[in-house]
């Protein structure tokens, strides 16, 4: 299995990973081989990139401990609550709420449980959907990072209860803001910006007038673009005036929504959000918390295509638990570009002064 952009693809080749609708359905299965028509219809949808299956990487396998059950639950309460949430009149949306309060805490203690029995699910969260999914599958992201890191800081489980519905619906206040300026292709002007930041005290105003969510819920809604030096929006509350549960979701949205691809902008590589939250932290970030997350996620997943300090390229076969950094990479190409008849391993725990130096989108 090697991640490839939609660019490269060629009929006939197989997935080795789904790839989801917005409503998070399977839209493309493993192991089916592409038509051209596919191909074409994959771009039209704004797919950018896809694990395929590869005779050289075929025993790479990448184990998805979020069973596409539980992801499609998932998806599919956020798009009904956050929809059901913005329209209607207020009675309506109390009683349906009501009706769906017990599905998301259903969905947010399935999450818990799954990270906890496996921490490696935050190695590689981000997964493959349609670009008209991006909320809905942005939201179960964020609320994945947001719980693994969570549960490393300490939190009880009705904290890790109010911090996932929190994560869940952290954006539901961007239903209220015309879709036009939200994915618009070009920079936003200053009045379309400042449209956008108020998607966090509509978000905070939706939930906490709803018995089902809780207080804490709501604040991850208003406070997960708070930035603990006081450069956040929409309070610039400073230090731990912003709320544990903002604190931990203000790392996990910023991650997730730099690594996904957009209308405006490609994503980036998992290692250049990693760079911007290594530089914002202590200053824009809780620094106990970055520590928890760089020892969780992975900078170069499995699948990723890298070239090695030694002028090799191959691609990532594991990440050595809490060594993120280091991974083990099958060599595919000599220096000179040549493809090995014998692809070897490099294992860059062992190998100290081999690093990765460069990686392909
Ligand atoms: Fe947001
Ligand atoms: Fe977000």
């Amino acid at each position: 299995m090697r991640l490839t952009s939609v660019n490269r693809l060629v009929p006939g080749d197989c997935l080795a990973r789904p790839v989801y609708d917005g409503e998070g359905r399977v839209l493309v299965g493993v192991g089916v081989p592409l038509t051209a028509t596919m191909i074409r219809r994959l771009k039209e949808l704004g797919v950018y990139a896809l694990y395929l299956e590869d005779a050289r990487t075929a025993d790479v396998v990448l184990g998805d401990p979020l069973a596409p059950e539980l992801r499609r639950r998932a998806v599919e309460v956020v798009r009904e609550v956050m929809h059901r949430l913005t329209e209607g009149d207020e009675v309506t949306k109390r009683f349906v709420l009501q009706k769906q309060a017990a599905s998301i805490r259903g969905v947010v203690n399935d999450l818990v449980e799954v990270v906890r029995e496996n921490p490696e699910i935050l190695q590689q969260v981000a997964d493959i959907y349609t670009a008209d999914g991006f909320l809905y599958h942005h939201s179960v992201h964020v609320a994945i990072l947001s719980i693994g890191l969570g549960i490393e800081a300490g939190l009880t489980n009705g904290q890790l209860r109010d911090l996932g519905i929190g994560a869940l619906l952290h954006d539901v206040g961007k239903l209220r803001i015309a879709p036009e300026i939200l994915n618009k292709p070009t920079e936003l002007t200053r009045d379309e910006y400042d449209l956008v930041k108020r998607h966090t005290t509509y978000g905070y105003e939706i939930l906490q007038r709803l018995d089902a969510i809780s207080i804490p819920s709501a604040q991850v809604a208003l406070q997960h673009h708070e930035r603990i030096d006081g450069s956040g929006y929409p309070l610039g509350l400073k230090g731990n005036e912003q709320h544990l549960l903002g604190r931990i979701s203000a790392i996990a949205d910023v991650y997730d929504a730099m690594t996904s691809h957009r209308v405006y902008r490609p994503g980036l590589l998992p290692h250049e959000a990693y760079e911007h939250i290594m530089a914002g932290c202590g200053t824009w970030y809780d620094s106990e918390l970055v520590k928890i997350f760089v020892r969780q996620v992975a900078i170069y997943p499995v699948g990723q295509t890298v070239r090695l300090s030694t002028g090799e390229v191959g691609v990532v076969t594991e990440i050595p638990r809490g060594f993120p950094q280091r991974p083990r990479v099958r060599v595919l190409y000599d220096p000179e570009g040549c493809e090995l008849a014998q692809p070897f391993e490099r294992d860059l725990i062992r190998e100290l002064s081999v690093v990765v130096a460069d990686v392909f989108s």
